[in-house]
């Protein structure tokens, strides 16, 4: 009884707060109507999701469990008419990015990808569902 206890402790003290747990990227389509489609290829090392084409006003997203050593990373290319751009879209525990405590508090689990005419804005929401979105990129032309 008393060494299990010790070993739950032990395993509490050497898993940092989270691996392991569930996270969501969601990419929102805010393009202008009458536009050329977004098309976007998100993958990952485990997991492609190939080309796809999400509609105007559609959150498309995924849910995974970042890998123990915390080292999941997905990212998107993003092309719309000329314009493209690539960026990773999750590759930290925390942040969702590295450098997203620019964006999103410690331990966001819902990182939030707007995309728009002009650009890339970046966030979550709170625990009443309010997005806060930044810009966090330009679109490139290609
Ligand atoms: C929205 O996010 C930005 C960047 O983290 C932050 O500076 C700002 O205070 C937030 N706004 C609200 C209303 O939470």
């Amino acid at each position: 009884m008393i060494s299990s206890l010790v070993k739950i402790l032990f395993l509490l003290f050497i898993m940092p707060f989270n691996i392991n747990g569930e996270y969501e990227v969601h990419i929102l389509n805010n393009l202008p109507p009458n536009t050329p489609m977004l098309q976007l290829h998100c993958a990952s090392a485990d997991d492609d999701f190939g080309h796809q084409y999400p509609d105007l006003g559609k959150d498309y997203s995924w849910s995974f469990k970042d890998n123990f050593f915390g080292s999941t990373l997905y990212f998107c290319h993003f092309w719309w008419g000329f314009k493209q751009n690539v960026f990773d879209v999750f590759n930290d525990a925390r942040y969702c990015i590295h450098g997203g405590d620019k964006f999103v508090p410690y331990d966001t689990t819902k990182c939030i990808y707007g995309v728009q005419e002009d650009g890339f804005y970046f966030g979550t929401e709170n625990f009443m569902g309010k997005q806060n979105l930044t810009k966090y990129a330009d679109w490139l032309s290609s």
